[in-house]
């Protein structure tokens, strides 16, 4: 008997509803080449959700979240709330869906096609080659600890709490070591231990949980030293672990590495199967409705969910190398075209893709 696996399905704002919608075509696609059916609970988050229902993260999308195997999400946000107070506003329900659900460990890879090597900003011979993945701490640090706001004798004050448990860092030093294992067995950790108090108590789990990955090879690294070799040279790095806010921002600019911020997945994972998965890049409220959006990141989300959540890694292999196929064919939409005039639209960079997962799934 085919197996019927939960998903709950939340497009978001701006281009999220239109790159979800192609991304939900390759899920019916893989339906018919995998002995398994994918039943859709659609929810609301963000903008949408602070219009209809007053707040951007529902109790109704969360209940759907829970009771599902995974969650599918389009990107938030928008001019339209961003003067809103901070209740109000589209990313307080993606940070307050990654903390409810226990999405500690979010997966970025940044990898580089060779057919993508002349959109980038870098020099071929920097760029050319790079595959990375940035594990990120999604529900701890200076994201989640304590905010104040008062006034003393000279003005107003504000502060952030950057706060890790020892048990928050270990569990996604684990999720690391397992990542980088499977990868080419390099690890990096990253953390500004010269000067903060929470990277030292980082480097030391780091260093209590090494020996039990004897084939990985470690390295620390101090956070400002790594976002430079980033730029200098970003083929020493494979697998990379960070803190939260660190993590926002180093994998921004690894995204910038591979010229396409429209082609890169993600996945926030829980401990077990149970795991987020969004594309990287924003709501992108200028091309939103346009038809031409690029659904290739939200695509290869779907394949990481395939993967990370479902262990279907004949169809989610079959969805990567379909990407590779079809952009090394020349076929781009307008946020990668060199010539925009041949650029295609959403619609038609999936229907392009799903042809090729076909193909590449049966030739398997
Ligand atoms: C990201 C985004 C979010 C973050 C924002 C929208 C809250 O930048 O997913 O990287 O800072 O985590
Ligand atoms: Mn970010």
């Amino acid at each position: 008997m085919s197996q019927t696996l939960k998903i709950t399905v939340l497009p978001g704002d701006g281009i999220g509803p239109e790159v979800m919608e192609q991304a939900v075509r390759v899920l019916r696609v893989i339906e018919e080449l995998e002995d398994v059916s994918f039943s859709l609970e659609y929810g609301r988050i963000g903008g949408t959700a602070i219009d209809e229902d007053g707040t951007p993260l529902p109790e109704d999308t969360l209940e759907k979240a829970r009771r599902s195997d995974a969650v599918l999400l389009g990107s938030v946000g928008g001019p339209k709330w961003d003067t809103n107070p901070a209740h109000l506003r589209p990313e307080t329900g993606l940070l307050g869906i990654r903390k409810e659900l226990g999405l500690y460990a979010n997966l970025r890879p940044a990898f580089m096609l060779d057919c993508m090597v002349p959109v980038s900003a870098l020099k071929e011979e920097i760029v050319k080659g790079v595959d990375l993945m940035v594990i990120r701490e999604l529900t701890g640090g200076l994201y989640f600890g304590e905010k104040k706001r008062y006034e003393d004798e000279n003005g107003e004050v504000a502060s952030d709490e950057m706060i890790y448990h020892e048990y928050e860092i270990e569990r996604i030093v684990r999720r690391a070591f397992e990542v980088a294992r499977l990868r080419s067995k390099k690890l990096t950790s990253v953390d500004k231990a010269n000067v903060l108090e929470s990277s030292r108590l980082w480097r030391k789990v780091v260093e209590r949980i090494a020996p039990e990955y004897p084939d990985v090879e470690l390295r620390h690294q101090l956070v400002d030293s790594c976002a430079m070799e980033l730029i200098r040279w970003p083929k020493q790095f494979d697998t990379v672990v960070t803190e939260n806010m660190f993590g926002d921002i180093l994998s921004d600019e690894a995204s910038m590495l591979t010229g396409s911020i429209g082609m890169l997945p993600s996945a926030s994972l829980a401990d077990g199967n149970f795991g987020l998965y969004e594309p990287v890049h924003g709501s992108a409220p200028d091309i939103a409705g346009m038809g031409v959006a690029n659904p290739t990141a939200t695509i290869l989300s779907v394949g990481m969910m395939l993967k990370y959540s479902f262990g279907l890694e004949r169809a989610s292999e079959a969805i990567e190398k379909a990407v590779h196929e079809v952009l090394n064919s020349g076929v781009r939409t307008r946020d990668i075209a060199e010539n925009k005039e041949e650029a295609v639209g959403t619609q038609e960079m999936a229907d392009r893709i799903i042809e090729a997962t076909r193909r590449a799934y049966v030739n398997a």
